[in-house]
């Protein structure tokens, strides 16, 4: 996994979104899976600043909504295809039918899951936070490696934080994820921590062994992967090896 460290938000949002709007215009239709929560806000700011001054474009994009919380109302502030609609979807030039969400509402979630499955296929870039307990995603602790797209429980601690995203109102208790092995499968991986309460947890993820018991470890074995991270999260880190003379 290669570490990408900047020093403050600002410069972590700049270079972060520098890095995906290129990207964006890279590749013809990049395949795009993207995350919630509050850790990409700034990037996503960043995006819709750089789509405004015509320095970038979802024109040619897919994108897919990582997980969807279930059992909260579907208007509620804090499921993720809300959160992802206003920090970037509505804003941006994405068509409106690339946009890919999870219906955690419908009857028949086995067959939302198989579909989300077979529309994915193999993504190009997927966007990732990590829980301080090292889930990605929702697969929480013990999510099998070989894992797909699935209902799963919440573990208290991230239902205490997913109460936050609904100021309060709601708390859910299980989701519908990508799974270990559909994010594994894309080509490349961002994994992105800012702020002091993600210290501990990326110390975890660079220094214990590789293990379903830490989801987020299981990307050390991809071979791009790429953990953007802020001093402030970074600071627990072990110093990097010095570089080859
Ligand atoms: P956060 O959530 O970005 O709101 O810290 C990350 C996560 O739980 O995956």
């Amino acid at each position: 996994m290669e570490i990408v460290r900047l020093s403050t938000l600002d410069d972590w949002a700049d270079t972060v979104a520098a890095r995906f709007t290129a990207r964006l215009a890279a590749r013809p239709a990049p395949r795009l899976c993207l995350a919630t929560g509050n850790t990409p806000l700034p990037l996503y700011d960043r995006c819709v600043a750089a789509v405004r001054a015509g320095a970038a474009s979802f024109r040619d994009a897919e994108a897919f909504l990582l997980d969807e919380f279930g059992g909260v109302p579907r208007e509620a502030e804090g499921r993720c295809e809300q959160m992802l609609r206003r920090a970037l979807i509505d804003q941006v030039d994405l068509p409106a039918a690339r946009f890919h969400t999870i219906d955690t509402d419908a009857a028949d979630l086995e067959a939302i899951c198989r579909q989300y499955e077979a529309a994915v296929g193999t993504l190009d870039l997927t966007l990732l936070g990590i829980g301080t307990n090292g889930h990605i995603g929702m697969n929480e602790p013990g999510a099998p490696p070989d894992s797909l797209t699935r209902r799963v429980d919440l573990s208290d601690e991230t239902q205490r934080s997913a109460t936050h995203y609904f100021g309060g109102r709601h708390t859910p208790t299980w989701g519908v994820t990508a799974g270990m092995a559909t994010v594994l499968r894309s080509r490349e991986i961002w994994l992105l921590a800012t702020g002091s309460s993600k210290a501990a947890i990326l110390r975890r993820l660079m220094t214990e062994p590789v293990s379903p018991l830490l989801p987020a470890s299981l990307l050390r074995q991809h071979p791009r992967c790429i953990l953007f991270c802020d001093d402030a999260a970074a600071a627990e880190l072990p110093p990097a090896p010095p570089r080859p003379a």
